[in-house]
């Protein structure tokens, strides 16, 4: 029996959300992989950059978008643009650096040179192009489709048919607006970006912060003893603790107790936060200067996620079906005093760098999900993530399809639904072109005794 040839492949198959069940080949899978680039990533604002980073005319930094290679650069006129970091003449990489200042990208292999905008201005002997040979105009560096700055994030998107980011990021600015709004002067990036290589799947990283309070006490126990005078974690509030998620978007929290800030073993930092919660509560509300200060993690949808209080902000950057970048860095209130920032930074380190405590702890686990799903016989056994299906509850101040109980499974089930609706649904808009299949897609065979599928 042969399914679906010469078709899309059903990624319905791969997940049940309503009974709570995932297929593990969605975390190794090459061809899944691949898709993802197409339909989620190059059609998903992505997270480039915070403003902070490159605050002056000529200011750059290089990321990547799924797998594109970008640069992200401040205009004269201030305003900020994406483009492929890729040379129209041959493809190579017009900027090796991180981040700098500069008027022209200088491409090394023939010295074609592109301004901050990505127009293409000269180039090593032009004379060699006889009239007629090279259009300026269109040998540019490409820029993305739209760029946009949500209160110091700045997203991009390769997809003309994109919502506006307002209404990609939803309701869910409103719990964003904890971390990016939470004090007069907004949010800077401070000390560059740490980035590490795990061998797992992007979307165990996502997974891990957009929901899942639950390994925290057991996996990280140690690391919490070491850091709060033997004291494990406090104990999860099921009554007064939620998942909340939107577009796959999804924060989880308490409204009571300032565990994390507790955590960080930084006193300095939890009596800074507590002196402005007052105004905080004045800014954004009681109930959300109550949130800032508990046990919460969260990611924005595909791969960006953040821990509010210890101030981890990263990125888990996709490099095939078994590998992510983790990019990190330190995000801070402006307003903050120098002596706090220093403080929350070492925080940072601590817990959530490439040496710190609780980094190293989850990074062997997503590696050993990842390598053990992928087994022959393993992959067909179906993932639980049935864990609070039935809790979820109309609340009157909350935003968003809530939860009740930090152990949830529910953020994650936010999340894979996105997924699932951006690997099924062209409504998203247009993808890249891809090539024609050779001799269409076999999905998937079985029951075949001796008959090969090409
Ligand atoms: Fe860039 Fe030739 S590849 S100038």
């Amino acid at each position: 029996r042969i399914e679906r040839i010469g078709r899309e492949p059903d990624y319905s198959r791969y997940m049940d959300l309503k009974e709570g069940w995932l297929d593990r080949r969605i975390f190794s899978d090459a061809d899944i992989y691949e898709e993802e680039l197409y339909r989620i990533f190059a059609r998903s604002w992505l997270f480039v950059a915070h403003e902070s980073q490159i605050p002056s005319s000529g200011d750059f930094l290089t990321t990547h978008m799924g797998e594109d290679a970008v640069i992200v650069a401040r205009q004269p006129d201030g305003s900020i643009r994406v483009m492929l970091n890729s040379c129209p003449h041959r493809g190579n990489k017009v900027c090796f650096a991180d981040a700098g200042n500069t008027r022209r990208f200088v491409c090394n292999y023939h010295g074609w040179a592109f301004d901050t905008a990505g127009d293409l201005k000269g180039m090593h002997e032009e004379y060699c192009y006889d009239a007629g040979d090279i259009d300026f105009k269109n040998h540019g560096l490409k820029n993305v489709a739209k760029v946009g700055n949500y209160k110091g994030l700045v997203f991009a998107t390769f997809n003309s048919d994109a919502p506006s980011l307002e209404a990609w990021l939803g309701d869910f600015r409103w719990y964003l607006d904890m971390i990016l709004d939470n004090e007069e002067g907004g949010t800077e990036f401070i000390g560059g970006c740490i980035k590490s290589v795990i061998s797992a799947n992007w979307k165990f990283g996502v997974e891990n912060f957009i929901g899942d309070a639950y390994h925290a006490g057991w996996t990280h126990d140690s690391g919490a003893r070491s850091m709060n005078n033997g004291q494990p974690f406090p104990p999860i509030d099921m009554q007064n603790s939620y998942h909340a998620s939107m577009n796959g978007h999804g924060w989880e929290f308490g409204t009571e107790g300032v565990g994390d800030l507790v955590l960080l073993g930084r006193p300095k930092v939890m009596d800074y936060y507590n002196k402005i919660r007052p105004k905080m509560a004045e800014r954004l509300g009681e109930m959300r200067s109550k949130i800032f200060g508990s046990v919460a993690s969260a990611s924005i949808f595909p791969n960006v996620s953040f821990l509010p209080g210890i101030s981890t902000f990263r990125q888990w950057q996709p490099k095939g079906p078994m590998q992510f970048e983790l990019k990190t860095w330190v995000i801070v209130n402006k307003a903050m005093p120098d002596d706090i920032k220093e403080e929350v930074t070492k925080g940072v380190m601590q817990t959530f760098g490439p040496g710190g405590t609780f980094e190293m702890d989850d990074g062997e686990n997503w590696e050993n999900c990842t390598t053990v799903n992928r087994g022959v016989v393993t992959r067909h056994e179906r993932l639980h993530y049935r864990c609070g299906i039935g809790r979820e509850i109309e609340h009157d101040t909350l935003p968003g399809i809530v939860y009740r109980g930090q152990y949830n499974d529910a953020n994650q089930r936010g999340f894979y639904q996105r997924w699932l609706d951006m690997m099924t649904h062209d409504e998203f808009g247009k993808m890249p072109a891809r090539p024609e299949p050779r001799l269409g897609n076999v999905a998937e065979t079985r029951d075949l005794p001796g008959l090969f599928a090409l």
